[in-house]
């Protein structure tokens, strides 16, 4: 069977192909367009199909609109609130199943030669569910789902038998921990459906002062669900303006919320985990991007396993709406092999690409070295490697890269990406090193847990460290990254630290880079030492006359 993913209902557009059980390709919309998020989360953008990443999807999968034999979309309308329901404050809720009513129309005039019968409609929360559990390594396995909403609901939880899921719990809106979560998120000044991760961040910083009245608010229901109505958040501090600076209390109210958010999930997961009896419990939606209740989940919770979808938010549901209907359809579907599911560019490509920008670059006869040389120097690498990663965080292939060992390396990467000096990065390192210097939950492939790093080597790592002696590692499994293992065991060489910075390629505002253009174009505007793209390497002129380096390896 072939069939194509689609998720284009609030926001993060992207699209996903499944061919006889194999997951293909999946890419997000934005990183065509250049849009961040590929539009905003309103309901009359509803309309706005995922047309680039659909379109490429399906050439690399050399599936043409007519042979594909199904549609994935992932929000069923007849699910939706009826009309004039007020479950979201939002008076245009009927204009989004209109629209959605209607994308089997949309797609086939995008698509020419499809059929628009052949489109169907998967729940939202089956399809965040299902590219946690056909997505991931485990057929027996509890599931939950959390994210701001779905059509009527804001989180499921089930179990999986045999890769045939069992709803045991929905919860109705208005009750949402990622709405809750949004609404924080606006509160302290940041832009909701985007950077709550910032908020995360931020809390880490905080004293969860008002830990008491947030847990009165936001609490595990003991029946698999919760409790998360609206919270007066001005009764605690009043809301930040963009460009005002932080007060302590804001960090305390991001850190308390965030304490009555890992408690809910932690109820949740104990109250999974005696209804199934199941050993693996695997995550998705929203809620499952923030990592350190992900963390608090695993290190406190009775499951040995947990495993969470790289494309955790609304992008994984076009993943996760394609493999469900393929299932449905009698296929066997395989796990992902690999979050890298995204374009790439032969080198002959990456060689015209770099002609036709008439810059001046190399050929080393290994690129990880000679990338490992500009960082042992204290440079930052642009390093554009395969396919692109699905999903938000940078994994080896569209990443920013340098030496964990200043401080002011992280003050540098932010400048690069025009972004707050609170924000952390991460470290990326073998799977098999990773024990040596960290704590916490491995392996670790997809940056969705934080691990604390052990003493001895904090020293060392300054510039990943975060403020409560954190880090969110990213471990390589060499059998999968045979190319950035290398680089990793070369930087090992020149440096003795088998550890880099990886962070996200790409500037402020914008999403990650994913063609040579963008590549270059983040390499001509941002201040970044080399940019290595394929076997190609390009240096900023004071690195290539051997001059720059703070510390000259
Ligand atoms: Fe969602």
């Amino acid at each position: 069977m072939r069939v194509l993913g689609i998720n284009a209902v609030f926001h993060d557009p992207a699209a996903a192909i499944v061919v006889d059980g194999n997951v293909v390709a999946a890419a997000e919309e934005e990183r065509f367009s250049r849009r961040k998020h590929g539009k905003p989360c309103v309901p009359f953008s509803t309309w706005e199909l995922p047309e680039a990443s659909a379109r490429w999807a399906l050439r690399f999968a050399n599936v043409a609109p007519d042979a594909i034999d199904a549609v994935a979309y992932s929000y069923d309308p007849d699910l939706a609130p009826a009309d004039g329901a007020q479950l979201h404050d939002n008076e245009y809720e009927a204009l989004r199943t209109y629209f959605v009513r209607r994308a089997p129309g949309f797609l086939a005039t995008l698509l020419p030669g499809l059929d628009r019968a052949r489109v169907r409609f998967v729940p939202h929360h089956v399809a965040h569910a299902a590219s946690a559990y056909l997505a991931g390594p485990y057929r027996d396995c509890a599931v939950l789902v959390m994210d701001g909403r779905g059509e009527s609901t804001s989180a499921l939880a089930g179990v999986v038998r045999n890769g045939e899921l069992e709803i045991l719990r929905r919860v109705p809106l208005p009750h949402s921990l990622g709405l809750r979560y949004e609404e924080l998120t606006m509160h302290v000044g940041f832009a909701r459906s985007s950077d709550e991760y910032k908020v995360m961040a931020l809390a880490s910083y905080g004293t969860p002062r008002w830990r008491d009245a947030m847990r009165d608010a936001m609490h595990h229901d003991g029946d698999g669900g919760f409790v998360a109505l609206p919270i007066d958040f001005t009764q605690f501090v009043a809301p930040r303006a963009d460009g005002e600076p932080f007060a302590d209390a804001h960090a305390d109210l991001a850190a308390s919320v965030q304490d009555a958010l890992q408690e809910t999930m932690l109820g949740i997961a104990r109250w999974l985990h005696a209804q199934t009896g199941m050993d693996a419990l695997v995550m998705a939606g929203g809620v499952a991007l923030n990592v350190v209740a992900n963390s608090y989940v695993a290190r406190h919770g009775p499951f040995a396993h947990v495993w969470v979808q790289p494309a955790a938010g609304d992008a994984g549901t076009a993943l996760g709406a394609a493999m469900y209907v393929a299932r449905a359809m009698g296929d066997d579907v395989r796990p992902m092999p690999t979050a890298a599911l995204g374009r790439e560019w032969s080198d002959a490509d990456l060689r015209g690409a770099l002609d036709d920008a008439n810059v001046f670059y190399t050929r080393p006869r290994d690129i990880g070295e000679a990338v490992a040389d500009v960082i042992a120097r204290d440079g930052i690498v642009a390093w554009f490697q395969g396919r692109s990663e699905y999903g938000p965080r940078a994994l080896g292939h569209r990443s920013l890269l340098a030496n964990p060992r200043h401080a002011d390396t992280l003050r540098r990467l932010n400048d690069v990406k025009g972004r707050e000096q609170f924000r952390p990065v991460a470290p990326m390192t073998l799977l098999e090193k990773a024990p040596e210097l960290f704590e916490g939950p491995f392996p670790s492939p997809y940056m969705l847990f934080v691990h604390t790093v052990k003493p001895a080597w904090a020293d060392r790592l300054r510039a990943v460290v975060h403020v409560d002696g954190t880090a969110r590692v990213q471990t390589v499994d060499r059998a999968s990254e045979p190319l950035v293992a290398s680089m990793l065991e070369s930087v090992e060489r020149a440096t003795g630290v088998p550890v880099v910075v990886n962070t996200s390629l790409n500037t402020a505002g914008r999403p990650m880079v994913d063609s040579p253009r963008d590549a270059l174009e983040c390499f001509g505007s941002a201040p970044v030492d080399a940019l290595a793209i394929g076997p190609y390497l390009l240096k900023r002129e004071s690195f290539a006359r051997g001059s720059a380096g703070v510390h000259a390896a």
